[in-house]
């Protein structure tokens, strides 16, 4: 792009374009193209070049972490928060991104680490009433209503905290930046200084990000790149089960997952997964099945559930939460084609119980065997969880971390676990491994 020429920038995606589009060629927003002056090569500041350095002299192994406090959250960050480091958690406003982060805050500054929660979300008084439900009020713990970032840059600098929170990217603003607060300008500027405050400083930086129901604000997802680790934090606001899970992280592996619950006294790590999200599985009922879900480096029982009701509508419906809509279709299609279920007449509503996602392959045949059972109207056995990948030819795959799987459900009291043959067989901790090849194979429990 030539210098000095504006440039009309997307707040919705960041697409950058030459002029401007009624509708964002990037991410189909309307009206969402705004003017952005670009510096000219004179105006730009000259930045100073970095030496080239022998991969084979780079030493590692140096990182140092704190850890937050919170078990659950320093396991998604794959063993506590990096010194040093730019970590942006995004959520849906009312999640509890702003609870977990006092509750880390808080727990920092009790164990002696300096605390700057800068906050341009709630007054002092606010955040000082939430404060007193969750605990201990540390002396550590300095809050600092300010939106501007060159203020919070200042403090930190003065301060030096063990920890600084900014409470939420989409509140700061950098003055010298163009845009109002929320723009994606802004907020790529503000990051880029809070940045700098983790890197020149060393102090460690937590930033929330809203994000809408859709996911597509401007918000987190045009800073992930940006920052060394970004954690969501997922689960219906209604549901008092919540996860924070790591989509990126340049210190560990992205694979953790942290499960909280919500009740009066903030957040509290969920020490039992499993038979918290079974708890409230219903008895012999039809369209239910038991799916042992692998996140990382954990396996969690989760209740897959499957409505079929009879309809006379043409185009019958179909619905999935917590579940891959795309893969749902697929396999209603696969289980219509090999089995004659008749689908073509009944609404479909599929469902992960407890908030909780299940995308992987694996669910499939847990989710057939629930429409199944729900179309049949008849229950599964209540000792039965089933995992595999269900090819379109109705076909069993094998799937990753079968040993995992087979061992949380007969942890868990499992006496029968359907899966894809060749995986295991034979019985594991008591539990019967029930080797299936096809889709009618594994459907003939139902009989
Ligand atoms: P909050 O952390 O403010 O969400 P976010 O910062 O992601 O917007 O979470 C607010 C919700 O959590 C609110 O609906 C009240 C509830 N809550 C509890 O149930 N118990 C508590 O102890 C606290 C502090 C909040
Ligand atoms: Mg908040």
């Amino acid at each position: 792009m030539p210098a000095g020429r504006s440039v009309w920038r997307c707040q919705q995606c960041g697409r950058a374009e030459t002029r401007w589009y009624g509708r964002c060629p990037g991410c189909g927003e309307y009206d969402s193209l705004t003017e952005e002056a670009q510096p000219r090569d004179a105006e730009r500041p000259a930045r100073p070049h970095s030496a080239p350095v022998r991969l084979s002299q780079v030493t590692t192994g140096g990182e140092s972490r704190i850890s937050s406090g919170v078990p659950e959250f320093d396991r998604v960050l794959g063993g506590g928060l990096v010194r040093g480091s730019l970590v942006l958690l995004g959520g849906e406003p009312g999640i509890g991104k702003s609870t977990l982060l006092l509750q880390v805050a808080m727990s920092v500054a009790a164990r002696g680490g300096g605390v700057v929660y800068a906050t341009g979300e709630e007054s002092p008084v606010q955040v000082r009433m939430r404060a007193e439900r969750l605990g201990e009020i540390a002396e550590g713990l300095v809050l600092f209503p300010e939106t501007d970032v060159t203020a919070v840059e200042a403090l930190a600098e003065s301060e030096r905290p063990a920890l600084l929170v900014v409470d939420s990217i989409q509140t700061a603003v950098d003055p010298d930046a163009s845009g109002g607060a929320g723009s994606v300008v802004q907020v790529r500027a503000a990051t880029t200084r809070l940045m700098r405050v983790a890197k020149d400083l060393g102090v460690t930086t937590v930033v929330v990000g809203h994000v809408t129901k859709e996911g597509a604000i401007a918000g987190p997802r045009v800073l992930e790149h940006m920052v060394d680790a970004v954690l969501y934090f997922e689960g219906e606001r209604d549901h008092v089960l919540r996860v924070v899970r790591a989509v990126k992280n340049r210190f560990g592996p992205v694979s953790g997952i942290g499960m909280f619950e919500m009740d009066e006294g903030g957040l509290r790590g969920v020490e039992h997964p499993s038979s918290a999200l079974l708890k409230d599985r219903p008895a012999a009922v039809p369209g239910s099945a038991v799916f042992p879900l692998v996140e990382g480096p954990r396996a969690l029982l989760v209740e897959v559930q499957a409505l079929a009701s009879q309809t006379c509508a043409a185009q019958p419906r179909r619905l999935a939460t917590g579940l891959d809509l795309g893969r749902v279709l697929q396999l209603l299609a696969v289980l219509d084609r090999r089995v004659g279920s008749a689908l073509g007449s009944h609404d479909v509503y599929a469902t992960v119980a407890g908030g909780i996602r299940a995308v992987e392959p694996a669910c499939d045949l847990p989710l057939a065997l629930a429409v199944a059972s729900s179309l049949r109207d008849r229950p599964l056995p209540p000792d039965l969880a089933a995992f595999g990948e269900i090819g379109l030819a109705g076909e069993l795959r094998p799937v990753p971390r079968t040993s995992l799987r087979v061992d949380e459900a007969s942890r868990l009291g499992f006496a029968r676990i359907m899966c894809p043959a060749p995986g295991a067989s034979g019985s594991s901790g008591g539990a019967d491994v029930i080797p299936v090849t096809t889709l009618e194979e594994a459907l003939r429990v139902l009989d």
